[in-house]
């Protein structure tokens, strides 16, 4: 028999998909790359690029690492890194906990909302946003509203390469008073009420964090140019008195739902919609990722299409971006765990690594370690457990971790984001997941497992999109 040219082409197709089929349930990781990776390019940290494609901004997202400069012992940070990001994660649960019991006793404080800046621990990704007509670097955040700046007169300030942005040489700065219902929306946004002090109308904030870091200063109106957008009258903390581990980034970009986050005062430009692509900051390549204000998804540069999963309404916990998690399969074979969908899970820009209920950090080690076998086992590290000595090899393939999330959303875990890599040199290797102290514990997904994915953040249609992307700003 002479098969035609379609026939030929047919079988190719069904050959294709049906090797591709097998193998993405496995990916392969090059550990040569992750041995020779080289320092973050400190020309390039500050100042990250923008632009405007179709009326979406695009402005280029950097790890802050990539601003550090040489790296001095390199295990000492990675550990402290996992310190930091476990009591980040402790004080989520226990501010949540909080809310949800104090709203059982008392109805009436069902209105107050996290503190958000708990969340703040260690923020990563940094963006150059135009304040006042000065260029200034801050970090993003999902989970918090207030965008503030290192503000001159300052009474304490941490170091910034960049130069103070200072209110009086902006004429186009204004404070804010304290009848005006930006003041009135602090409460909201921050945790804390805006207080005046005696015969000066002024507004001022104050944001305090879980670990004793904090912000305070003046609420203040400027323009804001992201891209080539121009946002009049944008308001933000003026902060003279700075402290915390907020890197050198001359400040930080509230990403949440409430009326002050720049989602809420940007609407009508970019109609509550962003979304992010997070880099692989490992990779020898230094990449770059993008954060994207609009709602237009053809600037995109998915692989895969969005799929969108509802974001789940919460009054308590209104500052978080909450998910149903309906499942996890590790290599194609899902888990089975009643406990998926119970209270939902967190998605967070700031913290680094993912975790689990542990019943579900049970399983997920379990058919990992079945299918991942034969490595040789190397100690655990922080809150690590499941870690291997990969010194040996040259790249290892590994079993593809996809989450479901309700209205057959997914996410499938870029390979980037599998393994923690505690010595440069592959002998310690952990599999980048934790697991919770509580089974009532809240998950949280990490910023780790979300690298080479868009994620989408649709606050008007209250949902949230993920596809595959090798994040890239160019
Ligand atoms: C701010 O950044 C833009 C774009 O990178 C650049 O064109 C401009 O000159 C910078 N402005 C200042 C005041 O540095
Ligand atoms: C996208 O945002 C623009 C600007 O706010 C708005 O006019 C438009 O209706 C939005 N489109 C969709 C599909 O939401
Ligand atoms: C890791 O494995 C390599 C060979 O595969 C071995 O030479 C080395 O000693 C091991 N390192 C540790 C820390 O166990
Ligand atoms: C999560 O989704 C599942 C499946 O669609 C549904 O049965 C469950 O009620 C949802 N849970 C919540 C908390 O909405």
């Amino acid at each position: 028999m002479v098969l035609g040219p379609s026939m030929v082409f047919l079988l190719i197709l069904v050959l294709f998909c049906f090797t591709n089929e097998v193998s993405s349930e496995k990916e392969l990781l090059s550990l040569k790359k992750h041995q020779w990776g080289v320092e973050g390019d400190s020309r390039s940290c500050f100042s990250p690029y923008s632009r405007t494609q179709n009326g979406a901004t695009i402005l280029e997202m950097k790890h802050r690492d990539s601003c550090s400069g040489p790296k001095t012992n390199t295990n000492q940070k990675l550990e402290n890194r996992l310190i930091s990001d476990d009591i980040r994660v402790k004080s989520i649960q226990s501010q949540i906990k909080n809310i949800l019991s104090s709203q059982q006793e008392s109805p009436s404080q069902t209105q107050i909302p996290i503190n958000s800046g708990i969340k703040l621990q260690t923020l990563n990704y940094i963006v150059s946003i135009t304040l006042g007509g000065r260029n200034l670097t801050v970090i993003v955040d999902t989970g918090s509203d207030l965008t503030w700046v290192q503000c001159q007169p300052c009474k304490l300030c941490y170091t910034q390469p960049e130069p103070l942005f200072n209110p009086l040489i902006s004429p186009s700065y204004q404070s804010i008073q304290c009848s005006s219902p930006a003041c009135h929306s602090l409460q909201f946004a921050t945790g804390n009420l805006g207080f005046c002090e005696k015969d000066v109308p002024t507004c001022n904030y104050v944001v305090t964090y879980g670990d004793g870091s904090y912000t305070r200063g003046e609420l203040g109106r400027d323009g804001l140019v992201l891209g080539t957008n121009k946002v009049e009258n944008f308001i933000f903390g003026c902060g003279y008195n700075n402290k915390g581990l907020f890197g050198s980034a001359s400040g930080l970009m509230g990403l949440g739902r409430s009326d002050l986050s720049l989602i809420s005062q940007t609407y009508d430009m970019f109609g509550g919609v962003f979304s992010y692509c997070l880099p692989d900051s490992d990779s020898a390549s230094g990449s770059s990722g993008s954060l994207i204000l609009g709602n237009d998804t053809s600037v995109f540069k998915n692989t895969t299409p969005i799929s969108y999963t509802r974001l789940v309404q919460s009054p308590q916990l209104y500052s978080f971006y909450i998910l149903n998690l309906t499942g996890i399969s590790i290599g194609g074979v899902d888990l089975n765990s009643p406990n998926f969908d119970k209270n939902g899970v967190l998605i967070d820009s700031g913290t680094v690594i993912t975790r689990v209920k542990p019943s579900i950090y049970a399983a997920i080690k379990a058919e990992f370690l079945k299918q991942f076998s034969g490595y040789p086992p190397a100690p655990s590290f922080s809150i690590l457990d499941t870690c291997f000595n990969l010194s040996g090899y040259d790249e290892v393939s590994i079993p593809t971790v996809r989450m479901q999330f309700e209205g057959d959303a997914e996410m499938s875990v870029d390979v980037s984001g599998m393994f923690y890599f505690v010595k440069r040199d592959a002998s310690q290797v952990c599999l980048a997941l934790a697991s919770l102290s509580y089974e009532d514990d809240i998950g949280i997904i990490g910023n780790y497992q979300q690298k080479n994915v868009r994620v989408v953040y649709d606050t008007k249609e209250m949902r949230l999109g993920f596809a595959k992307e090798i994040c890239n700003f160019n």
